[in-house]
């Protein structure tokens, strides 16, 4: 099954010039879905991954499914505002915009092996945020996972310390 087939490609949303790579074709097919996921699985197998970590809002659809099959944590990194208890926080730069992202103090213990999911790299900046997060609560980063990474806007770069598993490039 070619993943691809399950991306839809919108030209200049959310603004003009971005052309908005949406997974919810893939998500809506149980086969393409559960592929996504077993890839994901796979590489998180190797890693001997403790714990889940997901930027909100996509980061949640990809990272959810990646822990419930292996048996571990999930943690939501969420936009300001979004967690009810004490938080850490981090802002940072999006292809379209500015945002700021926190995540519970106790959401990870010192020394967890994470990965960090996502649905899409683009200039990296939520998942360099993410990352932040995760260490300063003495987490440990051992992989980045996404469905998509957008070649042209060079978000590894931002996180060239990491093993980077990407479905589909663009
Ligand atoms: C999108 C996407 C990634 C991020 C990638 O999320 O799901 O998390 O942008 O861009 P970057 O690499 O330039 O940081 P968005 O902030 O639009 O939020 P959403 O998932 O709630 O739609
Ligand atoms: N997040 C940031 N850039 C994006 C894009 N081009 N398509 C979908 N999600 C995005």
């Amino acid at each position: 099954m070619n993943l691809r087939d399950y991306v839809a490609s919108i030209p200049n949303y959310p603004t003009e010039g971005v052309i908005f790579r949406d997974i919810s074709p893939l998500m809506g097919n149980g086969e393409a879905y559960r592929e996504a996921t077993q890839a994901i699985v796979e590489f998180a197998k190797e890693k001997q991954v403790d714990m889940i970590v997901g930027p909100e809002a996509r980061g949640f659809i990809i990272g959810c499914p990646v822990a419930y099959e292996l048996g571990i944590g999930f943690a939501p990194a969420r936009k300001k505002g979004k967690l009810p208890r004490e938080t850490i926080e981090v802002s940072y730069g999006l292809e379209y915009g500015k945002d700021v992202l926190t995540l519970h103090k106790d959401a990870i213990k010192p020394g967890q092996r994470v990965l960090i999911c996502d649905d899409l790299l683009a200039t990296g900046g939520t998942i360099a945020a993410t990352t932040k997060l995760v260490e300063e609560l003495g987490g440990v980063v051992v992989g980045c996972a996404f469905l998509i990474e957008l070649n042209d806007l060079h978000g590894r770069d931002k996180i060239k310390d990491y093993d980077i598993l990407a479905l589909m490039d663009y």
